[in-house]
């Protein structure tokens, strides 16, 4: 199987059955993330740990494969990270689906399947948007909250 071919596959494996998705009774933040380009949707729940890292994270809403994948491999990855961890991560994703380099991080795991996007400037929102739902649940602290792809 060519490699292009098996990413594909795990994108449309995770916009099908997204994982961690559903609502979270008892979060600390909710953010609701929008793209206006599209108008679809994300809902960010989070929780967090006693020293600030996120203990859980679920989200909820409506877009396309590459929106959905993209935030159910961004809970996989990053639930029980660190603040510091999640920082990282966001900066190193943000680079993988934007930045004009050779090799994607090893660190990133199965995120790298997500670096097909950058050869598509217009995509760039859709995976992001539940990175930028994220950025703002850390920058919240608390409670809810609400925030949109631009710019990104
Ligand atoms: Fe709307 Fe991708 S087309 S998030």
């Amino acid at each position: 199987m060519e490699l292009e071919e098996l990413y594909q596959e795990v994108i449309l494996d995770h916009s099908r059955r997204p994982r961690n998705f559903g609502e979270m009774p008892d979060a600390g933040v909710l953010v609701h993330g929008d793209n206006p380009a599209c108008g679809d949707e994300i809902h960010l729940a989070v929780k967090f740990n006693a020293n600030g890292g996120l203990e859980d994270i679920k989200f909820s809403g409506r877009g396309c494969a590459i929106s959905q994948a993209s935030a159910s491999l961004m809970t996989m990855k990053l639930k029980g990270k660190s603040r510091a961890e999640v920082m990282e991560m966001v900066r190193a994703f943000h680079d993988l689906v934007t930045a004009d380099t050779s090799e994607a991080p090893n660190n990133l795991g199965d995120l790298r399947v997500m670096q097909g996007v950058r050869k598509f400037p217009q995509r760039v929102k859709c995976a992001m948007l539940a990175w930028r739902a994220l950025q703002q649940a850390f920058e919240q602290g608390s409670g809810e909250g609400t925030v949109s792809t631009e710019p990104v």
